[in-house]
């Protein structure tokens, strides 16, 4: 895969660059582009598009967000794929989901945790970056060993100490509250993607 792609939206005409590391979606909305999506972590289906050119790389193909009518079908989910190599698309796009911040991908420790309840957790992250999101708004996690981002609310408000609060539930069998409850400890390096979308509320369960 070359470290870059440029993706053509034939729906709307939009063109963008896909950097390394990056799915279609996050290519998107850093561009500035409002491809439409909900979930962000391949849950929903907002995201479905269908490939006309190229190749891509499917990054999580028994995402419930597609179904298999779906895939018989062509579909794929834009925050589920990477190009590889340029790419000609159909997806649809708003104005509505062009991010207010674009989303940045970040580098952050964790430095503090402390137990709510018995399922519950606190979990504090310290960025390299600001942290300048807005309410409503939520994170993608990339958390190691983890397949896909998960999203999750923050807690706290914009501040200058580059804090990312989380209060999460433990979801049985869950690959991501597994890891952040029994694997990372404080002081583990982890990534965060900046904070995206609108979704009011607190954890997103993974
Ligand atoms: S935005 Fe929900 S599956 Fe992609």
């Amino acid at each position: 895969m070359s470290d870059q792609a440029n993706i053509t939206n034939q729906k709307d005409g939009s063109r963008f660059a896909q950097a390394a590391g990056d799915s279609i979606l996050r290519a998107a909305l850093r561009a500035g582009v409002g491809l439409a999506y909900e979930c962000n972590s391949g849950g929903c289906g907002g995201c479905k598009f269908e490939l006309l050119d190229g190749q891509i790389e499917n990054l999580w193909p028994e995402a419930p967000g597609l179904s298999e009518r779906d895939k018989r079908r062509g579909r794929h989910l834009a925050c589920q794929c990477r190009a590889l190599g340029d790419i000609t698309i159909a997806a649809p796009s708003a104005g509505e989901y062009v991010p207010q911040q674009p989303p940045r991908r970040q580098s952050a420790q964790l430095a503090w945790v402390r137990d709510i309840t018995h399922d519950i957790r606190e979990f504090r992250f310290v960025a390299d970056g600001a942290a300048d999101f807005l309410p409503g708004q939520y994170a993608m996690l990339d958390l190691p060993g983890v397949t896909g981002s998960r999203a999750y609310s923050m807690s706290n408000t914009a501040n200058g100490q580059r804090e990312w609060h989380f209060q999460i539930r433990r979801v049985p069998h869950g690959q991501g509250t597994h890891t952040l409850f029994d694997r990372l400890a404080v002081g583990d390096a982890d990534d965060v993607a900046r904070a995206v979308g609108a979704q009011p509320g607190n954890a997103v369960g993974a």
